[in-house]
């Protein structure tokens, strides 16, 4: 049940992927839109931003994770990305964002308010995704169990390298994130899972071919009744 959109590069992602959450909004169907992060989305945020004139003022938006250890304002926390790249530009007041509080000291406590904010808000209606190159997904890595809920996991060497580039030096990567779990994940309504670029080939056609896995955390959701991936020509060339 993974429909698929090949489009020709980022730029027609962004378009087709912003197109399918205004529709959904304006069905209706849109009050809680989970939010990634990553370079995949940002053409896809930009777009949603033109093309929606502040109709979006209203919504809800839910992370899918952030570092532990980032203070929130800090230029590579998710909580700033989140606000500079989707709330401001949409007009979403910050009250109306939720992103899972890492700078707790209690990280069992913080996942289990994140998940009770999630429940009392009625859940995610639409859950867009980006593709680890190691098919990691928000910050489940290689082991996740389909079961799992938002919790503090342990970041892979490969995913600190893919994520230094938003920081000043590969060594101020946190070691640790917070992150919904794949069970929470596969509790949004609908899912849309951005694919961009060669190096997300290997794992997009491991998600979509591979007997569900943890080995390949993005197979899991195979198991959703309601996914549909937007992959650019180079995303889609193991398929
Ligand atoms: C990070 C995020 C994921 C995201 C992934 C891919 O690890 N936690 O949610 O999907 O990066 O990022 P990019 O789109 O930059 O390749």
């Amino acid at each position: 049940t993974m429909q698929i959109e090949v489009v020709a590069d980022k730029a027609a992602l962004g378009e087709v992927a912003a197109e399918r959450i205004l529709q959904a909004y304006d069905a209706g169907a849109l009050q809680v839109l989970g939010v990634a992060t990553g370079g995949t989305p940002i053409s896809t945020y930009r777009e949603l931003a033109r093309r929606s004139d502040g109709r979006l003022h209203d919504i809800r938006l839910a992370a899918l994770d952030e570092y532990v250890g980032l203070p929130a304002d800090h230029p590579g926390s998710y909580t700033t990305f989140v606000r500079e790249q989707i709330a401001e530009p949409l007009g979403i007041p910050h009250g109306q964002v939720g992103v899972p509080r890492a700078e707790a000291d209690d990280l069992a406590a913080a996942a289990a308010n994140f998940e009770r904010q999630l429940q009392e808000n009625g859940g995610v209606d639409l859950q867009i995704l980006g593709i680890g190159a190691n098919g990691h997904i928000g910050f489940n890595e290689p082991g996740s169990q389909v079961d799992s809920r938002t919790r503090a996991v342990t970041l892979a060497d490969r995913t600190r390298r893919d994520n230094a580039r938003f920081f000043d030096s590969p060594e101020d990567v946190p070691h640790e994130a917070l992150t919904q779990g794949i069970g929470t994940i596969l509790e949004a309504r609908s899912i849309l899972l951005l694919a961009s670029g060669a190096r997300k080939a290997e794992a997009l056609a491991r998600a979509m071919e591979q007997t569900p896995t943890a080995e390949c955390p993005a197979s899991w959701l195979q198991l959703h009744p309601a996914v549909f991936v937007v992959a650019d020509e180079a995303a889609a060339a193991s398929l």
